[in-house]
């Protein structure tokens, strides 16, 4: 028979499949040169800093992520003090990086480790992939940046990279794709042994830092000459000049549009807030009331005439009146967001809509800060507050 003695790990491969034999250690040697040395959650193994670093990263640019963290670990500087920290808190300081489960996930993920690992994150990545919102590229870099263990990542960037050096053609979202560069990567991999730790610290963020930076997704910088591709000697896409083509992109379905009225009951300086159910989009923040009102068409004159209505439970409406539109993109499909305002006078204000004190607060425009609201209503309410309106 065959190839009977081939590992399951290897037998995939195809033969016109060259991993160079000092891949691993080309990209350690650019990334101690080259490679990104001052960011936040370097140079520690603290792995609750690395950990809380590459949730933040995992759909959310360095650039983006730097404050955040910051002020994130400050206010919270360890996994006990997540852990005992209101959710409120938790979406207070997420509030603006978006992919909002990913707050959720990192609150629970924090109690489980106080409460199962003794405080102490697990350094086995397969351990680690069992908690929540870790999947298996962040439990190996968590394993890798905090304890040097020689484990693969494979997150969106490295898959760029290894579609291009490798020449693999096929979206790598596919399962099949996806297999098969994780058996690369394993490969990849620097050299066990006694520098193994260090290297591969070096490793991995070497490959975050060539995906982020060379093998950029537009115009990858093969030959620049400082920083030049440590791979670019033996790239598929760089000698085939594919690298406009690989990755192959995602088949792309048209995305869907959604729209929904938002109400901005003024009452003063303090507008009406609602605190959404803790999971769908933007759960556990708090948002403006939506009215369920028949937008397509779009009859301007019933919404504001519905908003003036429903604003009663409130206060006596003075007026209603069409306050701004925009849309927001989410990954599955564009809402179109249009904002009434309606001013109440002095009422005895109630609840409606299924909403109890507990979800509902009046909340002054100064005070923004204070609780996580989804970054396109904030930027309604200050466009309000910068009109000179509140
Ligand atoms: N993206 C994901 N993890 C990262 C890290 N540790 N540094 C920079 N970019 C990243």
């Amino acid at each position: 028979m065959p190839r009977k003695s081939a590992s399951r790990a290897t037998a995939a491969i195809p033969a016109d499949i060259h991993v160079p034999p000092d891949f691993g250690a080309r990209v350690v040697n650019w990334q101690r040169v080259h490679g990104r040395h001052d960011l936040p959650w370097q140079n520690t193994r603290d792995a609750y800093r690395i950990w809380l670093s590459e949730i933040m990263l995992q759909q959310t640019q360095v650039s983006a992520v730097i404050e955040y963290f910051q002020r994130f670990v400050a206010t919270l500087p360890t996994v006990q003090a997540l852990a005992a920290a209101p959710a409120d808190q938790v979406m207070a300081l997420w509030a603006g990086l978006g992919y909002y489960s990913r707050a959720r996930n990192l609150h629970r993920c924090a109690m489980q480790v106080v409460s199962e690992h003794g405080g102490v994150f697990p350094t086995d990545p397969t351990v680690l992939a069992t908690l929540p919102g870790i999947g298996r590229s962040t439990a190996a870099a968590i394993a890798a940046f905090s304890a040097g263990v020689r484990s693969p990542i494979l997150d969106g960037n490295v898959k760029r990279v290894f579609a291009r050096c490798f020449g693999i053609h096929g979206h790598p979202g596919e399962r099949a794709v996806e297999t098969r560069m994780w058996q690369l990567a394993g490969i990849a991999l620097p050299a066990a042994g006694p520098r193994q730790a260090e290297d591969m610290v070096a490793y991995t963020q070497g490959l975050m830092d060539l995906g982020a930076t060379v093998c950029s997704r537009g115009k990858p910088a093969c030959l620049a000459d400082a920083g030049a591709c440590p791979l670019s000697a033996d790239c598929v896409a760089r000698r085939d000049g594919l690298t406009g083509v690989l990755p192959t992109p995602k088949p792309r379905a048209a995305i869907p549009e959604r729209s929904t009225v938002m109400l901005m009951v003024r009452r003063e300086r303090e507008v009406l807030l609602r605190l959404r159910p803790g999971s769908g989009i933007w759960g556990g923040l708090w948002s403006l009331p939506e009215m369920p009102v028949e937008t397509l068409p779009f009859d301007a004159e019933a919404a504001e005439a519905a908003a003036f209505d429903y604003a009663r439970a409130y206060g006596a409406p003075v007026r209603a009146a069409i306050a701004g539109e925009l849309t927001h993109v989410f990954t599955h499909f564009r809402l179109l967001i249009r904002a009434i305002r309606v001013d109440v006078g002095a009422g005895d204000p109630m609840v409606q809509d299924g909403a109890t004190e507990a979800t509902q607060r009046w909340l002054s425009l100064d005070d923004l800060d204070a609780l996580g609201t989804p970054a396109p209503v904030r930027r309604l309410l200050e466009d309000q507050a910068r009109g000179g309106l509140f």
